[in-house]
């Protein structure tokens, strides 16, 4: 597929056939996201790969209960279907330190401050990785969405997979072979996002 077409036909898939994947397949779309860029090429990124039905029903019941407990409402569809893919994907911030970091650190704190929680090189680095994974993905013929409701229940999902600090699961990728959604999400204008600054 060609990368325009792939850039433009990518959809979030929240329904998935019941078909086993590849674990091989898996493993050939992390590698090729790998070329992702990142801040000073850290690559602070890592991912679990779940297979596990009933780890992944495990994790959905968390979600649910916390939800529940902040709420008083039944989780909606959009935090809680992951369990339904056949492979989910965690994704997991890695530290990340740039070379002037710890300088700034000493000098600025505030500059440091919004650097490390505002600008958030590392987490940037992670976001390319993950759209890199849903593009090849695409291209792969799987379907993926990228969610972070879930992580309305992060430390418990943490528990069950073991991360710990410094690291930082940031997102959940179910995925799979799509149940093909009609519909496409729309879109702004792109003058709406762009300013020309000649
Ligand atoms: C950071 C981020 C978090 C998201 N979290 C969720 C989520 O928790 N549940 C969900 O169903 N979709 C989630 N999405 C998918 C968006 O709803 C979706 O990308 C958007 O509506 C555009 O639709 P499209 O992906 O089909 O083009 C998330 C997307 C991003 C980038």
């Amino acid at each position: 597929m060609d990368i325009i077409e792939a850039v433009k036909t990518r959809k979030s898939i929240r329904k998935f056939k019941k078909d086993d994947l590849d674990l091989n397949q898996i493993k050939k779309i992390i590698e090729i996201s790998i070329n992702s860029p990142s801040g000073g090429n850290a690559q602070n990124w890592f991912t679990y790969i779940i297979k596990n039905k009933s780890i992944l029903d495990k994790m959905r019941n968390e979600v649910e209960t916390v939800y529940k407990q902040i709420t008083g409402k039944d989780a909606p569809a959009v935090y809680a279907f992951f369990n339904e893919a056949p492979v989910v994907l965690a994704v997991v911030e890695k530290p990340y330190i740039g070379s002037l970091d710890p300088i700034i650190e000493n000098a600025d704190k505030s500059r440091s401050h919004d650097r490390k929680f505002i600008v958030n090189p590392g987490l940037q680095g992670v976001s390319s990785f993950i759209t890199h994974i849903l593009l090849v993905a695409h291209n792969e013929g799987l379907g993926t969405c990228w969610m972070t409701g879930p992580l309305i229940a992060k430390p418990e999902i943490e528990s069950i997979l073991g991360i710990k600090s410094p690291d930082n699961l940031v997102a959940l990728i179910p995925i799979g072979k799509p149940v093909e959604r009609q519909s496409k999400t729309s879109r702004m204008d792109v003058n709406e996002v762009i300013k020309i600054v000649e």
